[in-house]
C-alpha cells in the first residue's frame, strides 16, 4: 500500500513539474499494457574477470555521508524520463531495501548505484516490488536498480561494476545473481551482458485497469537433472 502511495505522490510531481505528458504515459500503461523483460542470470561459481570501465572505480556499499545529487529532480531542464527514473531510484533507496552498493568515481562521488539483495529480503521485495520477481531461493541474490548517471553514461561503468558487486554475493556464498531488465533498455542488457550475465527467463508483464499480470517463461532447459 505504501508503495502505490508513494508512486501516486510521484506522479503528482511530474505532473506539477510540467510532465503531465509522462503521467498520461504511465496511467495508460497500467489501464492496458502488455510488455516483457528478461531475467538474466550468471553462475557465481564460474570466474567472470570484471572488464575495465574507462574511469578508475572502486565498488563499496553506499555510505551516509555520499553525495547522490544525480537524483534530484529539481534540477533545471530535465526530461520527464529524467525525472521518472530519477524518482523511481529514490523510492527503492526510500524502502529499506538492503544493500545499496555504489561505484565511486575518481572525484571521489558515487558514479553507479544497484542494489544487490539477499534472500534474506524476499519479504520486503514482496512488499515494495510485488509480484515482479519470483521468490528467490537461499543461493541466490537479485540485483536491481541499476543507475549510472547521465553524465557518466557510455563509459562502460555499469558493466565493471555490475560485474563487481555479483562478485560481493559470491563471497557470501551465493551461487546465482540474476537480474531483470525490460526487453527495449539496450543500454542496460548490454551492460548486463558485458557483467556476464545471460538470459534465462522471460517476465510477461500485462496490465489490465490497474490490475497487474506477471507470468515467467523459463528460457533454457538443460539435459543435465543437476544443471539450472
Ligand atoms: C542502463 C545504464 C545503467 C547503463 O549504464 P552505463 O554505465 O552507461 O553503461 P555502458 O557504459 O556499459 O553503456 C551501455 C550502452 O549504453 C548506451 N550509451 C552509451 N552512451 C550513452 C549515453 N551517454 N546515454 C545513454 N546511453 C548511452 C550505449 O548503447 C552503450 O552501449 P555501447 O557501449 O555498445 O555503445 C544507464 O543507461 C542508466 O542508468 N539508464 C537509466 C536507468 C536504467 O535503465 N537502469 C537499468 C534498469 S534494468
Amino acid at each position: 500500500m505504501r508503495g502505490v502511495l508513494q508512486r501516486m505522490r510521484d506522479l503528482l510531481r511530474l505532473f506539477v513539474t510540467g510532465h503531465a505528458q509522462r503521467v498520461w504515459h504511465a496511467v495508460r500503461e497500467r489501464l492496458y499494457s502488455n510488455g516483457g523483460s528478461l531475467g538474466l542470470r550468471r553462475d557465481l561459481a564460474v570466474p567472470f574477470p570484471a572488464p575495465a570501465a574507462k574511469l578508475p572505480i572502486q565498488v563499496r556499499p553506499l555510505a551516509p555521508e555520499d553525495d547522490l545529487s544525480f537524483l534530484d529532480v529539481d534540477q533545471p531542464g530535465l526530461a520527464a524520463d529524467q525525472v521518472f527514473a530519477r524518482l523511481g531510484q529514490q523510492r527503492i533507496l526510500q524502502s529499506g531495501l538492503a544493500t545499496c552498493y555504489v561505484a565511486i568515481g575518481p572525484e571521489g562521488k558515487p558514479c553507479y548505484m544497484q542494489w544487490l539483495i539477499p534472500s534474506s529480503e524476499n519479504d520486503r521485495v514482496r512488499t515494495f516490488f510485488g509480484n515482479l520477481y519470483p521468490q528467490l531461493g537461499p543461493d541466490e541474490v537479485l540485483l536491481e536498480g541499476a543507475y549510472t548517471p547521465e553524465a557518466h553514461r557510455g563509459q562502460g561503468i555499469m558493466a565493471s561494476a555490475m560485474a563487481q558487486i555479483a562478485q560481493q554475493a559470491a563471497h557470501s556464498g551465493a551461487r546465482w545473481a540474476i537480474t531483470f531488465v525490460d526487453e527495449g533498455n539496450t543500454p542496460s542488457l548490454k551492460g548486463c551482458e558485458r557483467a556476464g550475465f545471460a538470459p534465462y527467463l522471460r517476465r510477461v508483464e500485462m496490465y489490465r485497469a490497474f490490475y497487474r499480470v506477471i507470468a515467467f517463461v523459463q528460457l533454457l532447459t538443460s539435459a543435465f537433472p543437476g544443471d539450472r
